[in-house]
């Protein structure tokens, strides 16, 4: 646990007032849900997208049980895929989040429960459309 002071300050701004928080409908068909933990400390992230019929994601809304650099990068992460295509953000690499917010080494997977959320919401949508054919 690292205290408050010590984040840098994007992650203190991100974590003062966080971007998209909220829940969706996980029966929305057009919406997937991410629900992932890090094995490290415990921490959660929920992370959900709504995707339109040309697979852009038109909207994104998170939750996240965890420090300050997981609520920063979910928050971070949740702006990025917003316009994107589901095939680019699924190669969102949580480097890239991490370099954006300037976490430290021991801070990384933090990150990586934001990468983590974003994959596993693309696979919860693409499970629904399968699904639904
Ligand atoms: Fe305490 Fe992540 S910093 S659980
Ligand atoms: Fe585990 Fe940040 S300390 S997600």
């Amino acid at each position: 646990q690292t205290s408050k002071a010590n984040y840098h300050p994007k992650v203190h701004d991100h974590y003062e007032k966080p971007r998209n928080v909220g829940l969706m409908d996980k029966n929305d068909p057009n919406v997937g849900t991410g629900l992932v933990g890090a094995p490290a400390c415990g921490d959660v992230m929920r992370l959900q997208i709504k995707v339109d019929d040309n697979g852009t994601i038109i909207d994104a809304k998170f939750k996240t049980f965890g420090c300050g650099s997981a609520i920063a990068s979910s928050s971070y992460a949740s702006e990025l895929i917003k316009g994107l295509g589901i095939d680019e953000a699924k190669n969102i690499k949580n480097t890239a989040i991490a370099k954006e917010l300037c976490l430290p080494p021991v801070k990384l997977h933090c990150s990586m429960l934001a990468e983590d959320a974003i994959k596993s919401a693309i696979e919860d949508y693409k499970r629904k459309k399968l699904l639904a054919l």
